[in-house]
């Protein structure tokens, strides 16, 4: 605007001091100078693109006759580029929301000709979501190895390394005061996921505890927990209600020290229950077992925020008959691994997820360790989940537990 600002006011003199006869002249020096003036190059080039690509935008929405973006497209306001592809930073209309956008990804995909349209809502202004055409898959590589693998010792209180998103940036979260379930069809990677055993152990202030209905899924960390039991339900019980006994002690220690939760800092550690196989818990054929299970799992969960408590749970299907919606409403996070139906993703993630454009169901099921994360922020997240080999495991958890007798021989 500045450049032709100038043009205009030097043409207007040029032209009144010196005659018509140099206006010519002046259009081509004008012309040298914006070709050779980089910014302004540059600016006019991202002008050009940008006015291309709304054109094509605008007529990929308008052939969709999906209201309200078919008769009121969002603006195009910047295009650009990053590793997966193009990337389109778009303002939607007043009045609509962007998450309505997710709907149209593969009526999108196939107007673009590109493998998948991908959509991430800013997270400072409501408006404006960064619409990628994604011509690669984002996890067809191989994956960094999990980050605190190597670490001398971690703090359970900091975010946990989960996995890699679709732009290959790591996907972390704390889980202090967070329940996580986790939920997929066999073989989709749920038991992988549950990598917050290691970051579990290799804390030696966290005090970990294992429920391993296979037996043989957590059996590597047991070196580090403070309590692991098979599938035998009646030590599923006892171990259960000795944390509940060790919460409602919690919570006299916590009213003495003037607290209203748990940290670190007050010498109170974090309790950290792992269950893999949920289901096999809750189904058990001693129902009375089964049902005193439920009861003192839900009683952990609706009271064990505070006084330091985290639980995280792997099932299969946790479908109701599975896994009681009392119980399954309780956990904040979910993680969704792939899933048979968008129904069973939807009782994963939460009602409705499917409906907006986020179902493990359309995940592939040659990825494993492929789901969608719902936590911190508005919608779940794209993720592979880091995958860590026996190997791995028994390296970690031998750093572990040697990080954890190093701490306990300092404190006796
Ligand atoms: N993120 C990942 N990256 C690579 N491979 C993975 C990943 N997650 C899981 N796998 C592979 O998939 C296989 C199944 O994983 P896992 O045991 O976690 O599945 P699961 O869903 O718990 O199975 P089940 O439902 O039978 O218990 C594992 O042998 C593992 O090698
Ligand atoms: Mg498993």
């Amino acid at each position: 605007l500045r450049f032709a600002l100038a043009y205009v006011v030097l043409t207007r003199v040029t032209v009144a001091v010196f005659g018509p006869q140099l206006e010519s002249l002046l259009v081509w020096v004008a012309v040298i100078a914006a070709v050779a003036h980089g910014p302004t190059r540059r600016r006019f080039r991202a002008y050009v693109s940008t006015f291309g690509f709304r054109r094509r935008f605008n007529r990929a929405l308008c052939s969709t006759g999906v209201e309200p973006f078919a008769s009121r497209p969002p603006d195009v306001v910047a295009v650009g580029s990053s590793g997966l592809g193009k990337r389109v930073e778009l303002v939607v209309p007043m009045g609509t929301s962007p998450d309505s956008l997710t709907g149209l990804r593969s009526h999108l995909a196939a107007a673009f000709r590109v493998r998948d349209v991908l959509f991430e809502r800013s997270a400072t202004d409501g408006a404006v979501v960064t619409m990628t055409l994604s011509m690669r898959d984002p996890f067809g590589q191989e994956l960094p190895p999990w980050p605190l693998e190597g670490r001398h010792a971690w703090s359970f209180s900091l975010p946990i390394p989960f996995g890699v998103d679709e732009e290959g940036r790591v996907v972390s979260s704390s889980l202090v005061e967070h329940h996580l379930l986790l939920g997929g069809e066999p073989g989709a990677g749920e038991s992988n996921a549950l990598l917050v055993v290691g970051a579990a152990a290799l804390d030696p202030a966290a005090r970990l505890h294992l429920l391993d209905g296979k037996l043989v899924e957590l059996a590597a960390w047991a070196r580090c927990a403070d309590g692991f039991v098979g599938p035998d339900m009646n030590e599923a019980i006892g171990l259960l209600e000795q944390l509940r006994g060790a919460m409602d002690d919690r919570y006299v220690a916590l009213q003495r020290l003037g607290k209203r939760k748990v940290d670190p800092s007050d010498g109170l550690a974090y309790e950290v229950l792992v269950c893999d196989e949920l289901a096999l818990y809750l189904n058990h054929p001693d129902k009375k077992a089964a049902q005193r299970f439920a009861e003192v799992l839900r009683y952990l969960l609706a009271r064990g925020r505070a006084a330091g408590i985290v639980v995280v749970a792997a099932t299969q299907k946790p479908s109701t008959d599975v896994v009681p919606s009392s119980l399954r409403d309780l956990f904040g996070y979910r993680w969704a691994m792939r899933c048979a139906t968008r129904e069973a993703s939807d009782t994963i993630l939460g009602s409705g997820w499917a409906t907006e454009g986020y179902s493990a169901a359309d995940i592939d099921a040659r990825t494993r360790g492929l789901g969608l994360l719902r936590h911190e922020g508005a919608a779940p997240v794209k993720l592979r989940a880091f995958h860590l080999d026996d190997a791995a495991i028994e390296r970690v958890a031998i750093q572990a537990g040697e990080v954890r007798r190093s701490a306990r021989k300092l404190g006796a």
